[in-house]
């Protein structure tokens, strides 16, 4: 098996898969709906690199890191091999480094890092640390869960209206979300003080994706319009369309400090249902 080889999990006619490059889900096809989860055509595929789509994990840092602006933006888990701990027919683990290292150069302290992704009537992506230094061991991540929508511009994204959010296309301003969020220019926002369950109402595709979410009290929500699609190497210039990103954090405030011996699990737990 390479870190590309295709995992498949399976639950009655449900199907999702998985590969140990980054620990990342690709696909998800609840019974008889089209994808849950969307990845570009122009996804790279390669050591070392990020995979545009499904769900990357951002570990342990989310967007540029906080002292050092040559790290690369995101973490290093999403490009890194995962080790396959074990497989069964509708979940998979996996280990980001052998247990015996616990170190990466470019991460701060020592660490177990777990990423578990079971299948059953939802998709369910599980991120867990454990500190295992001697030093608090400080860390942001997000599941950055890529959605497939039937047009993007007629989604609404329910579930954040009165929250406040951190808007990175506008100086990091605090902002108060009013309503629904509607998706007709570029949106980069991250929501904070939030442990609600968010849905993104598909009116093209018939559904409502629903992403409830455990150990987190941040969410992102992404799309990256025309201009930045251009200029993204692995993203189609009409892609925007499709997708839009609902991601599971612990970013912003939502920092975690973990103490010598503690773990923190990021959950989130994705599913799909008829319009109401
Ligand atoms: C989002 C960020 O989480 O990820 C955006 O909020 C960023 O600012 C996007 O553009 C994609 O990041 P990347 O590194 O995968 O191109």
């Amino acid at each position: 098996m390479t870190q590309f080889s295709k995992i498949e999990l399976n639950y009655h006619d449900s199907k999702a898969s998985v590969v140990p490059h980054g620990a990342h889900v690709l696909d998800y096809h609840p019974a008889g709906q089209p994808p849950v989860l969307w990845t570009s055509q122009l996804a790279l595929f390669q050591d070392g690199k990020a995979i545009r789509g499904g769900v990357p994990v951002i570990w342990p840092w989310f967007g540029s890191h906080p002292t050092d602006a040559e790290k690369s933006s995101h973490g290093v888990a999403r490009n890194m091999a995962w080790q396959v701990l074990g497989v069964t027919e509708s979940a998979a683990s996996f280990s980001l480094l052998p247990a015996s290292e616990n170190s990466h150069p470019l991460v701060d302290g020592r660490f177990e890092c777990q990423l578990d992704v079971i299948l059953d009537e939802a998709l369910t992506v599980k991120l867990t640390t454990k500190n295992v230094g001697d030093s608090p061991f400080k860390m942001t991540a997000a599941l950055h869960s890529y959605f497939h929508v039937g047009d993007a511009t007629q989604i609404a994204i329910k579930g954040l209206d009165g929250r406040t959010y951190i808007d990175q296309l506008d100086s990091n301003q605090r902002k108060l979300q009013q309503g629904p969020i509607q998706i007709d220019q570029e949106v980069d926002r991250i929501y904070i003080n939030s442990t609600d369950t968010v849905e993104i109402h598909d009116p093209v595709l018939g559904r409502v994706i629903e992403i409830q979410k455990e150990g987190s009290l941040s969410t992102v929500v992404w799309n990256p319009w025309i201009e930045k699609s251009k200029r993204m190497a692995d993203f189609g210039e009409q892609e925007y369309l499709e997708m839009v990103c609902v991601e599971t954090c612990n970013a912003a405030d939502d920092q975690r400090t973990l103490v010598p011996a503690e773990q923190h699990s990021l959950l989130t737990r994705i599913f799909s249902r008829p319009n109401d």
